[in-house]
């Protein structure tokens, strides 16, 4: 009998690697991709966009982070790490805004949804992590948020509204005309997806 797949989830407060990054040796902005899996979308903003921004990508999966950096050996505005981006999302990205770099999109992509209550803050948007952003993160820079998942989003937004978040834009279309490989599959499905851009404009701790 054919063995059955099954595919395990990964805890991120497992994976506790810590990581830091200096920054580019350019002034580009940077677009930063959180669980980029095989890297369909990031990839097409890189054709898009490679000789005028730099390019982070986070990928917790090691298998999957491995195939990313090989993909991306000969870029050199393009880093990927492997890892919890929500533990090292500090160390990477602050000595660039230090340095003044802009950070100009922070795409969350249908990330992993973390329904129980006691695993909720493991979400890559949570209390603690928005608390500690908001210390450093720049006005300008756009989060965007894309999910399948009802309960994630509203619990996102519920979250963002405590965080006194007010510059909220909803939006119904792929960003950059480009689905994710894990929208796509939703889309062929039937399901809907929720869309919403935001900044970390006044944080409420
Ligand atoms: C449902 S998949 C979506 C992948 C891709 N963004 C897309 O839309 O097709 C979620 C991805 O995020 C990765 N991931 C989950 N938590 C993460 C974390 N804390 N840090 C980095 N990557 C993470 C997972 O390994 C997985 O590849």
């Amino acid at each position: 009998m054919a063995k059955k797949r099954v595919r395990h989830h990964v805890n991120p407060m497992s994976d506790r690697t810590e990581i830091s990054f200096k920054g580019f040796d350019n002034d580009n902005p940077i677009i930063v991709d959180v669980g980029a899996a095989s890297g369909e979308f990031i990839s097409k903003l890189i054709e898009l966009k490679t000789e005028t921004h730099n390019f982070i990508i986070f990928e917790i999966r090691k298998p999957l982070a491995k195939k990313l950096e090989e993909k991306f050996k000969n870029k050199n505005n393009v880093k990927v790490f492997t890892g919890d981006a929500g533990r090292n999302f500090e160390s990477i990205l602050a000595s660039s805004v230090k340095k003044g770099i802009k950070i100009e999109e922070i795409f969350i992509n249908f990330p992993d949804p973390w329904f129980k209550d006691r695993h909720k803050k493991r979400r890559f948007i949570n209390e603690s992590f928005l608390d500690n952003v908001s210390a450093w993160i720049q006005v300008e820079t756009v989060w965007i948020f894309q999910t399948d998942q009802k309960e994630l989003f509203q619990e996102t937004l519920q979250l963002l509204d405590e965080k006194k978040i007010s510059n909220i834009r909803f939006f119904d279309t792929s960003p950059y005309n480009t689905q994710t490989k894990w929208e796509a599959a939703k889309v062929e499905l039937g399901d809907k997806i929720y869309r919403v851009k935001f900044n970390i404009d006044n944080i409420k701790i």
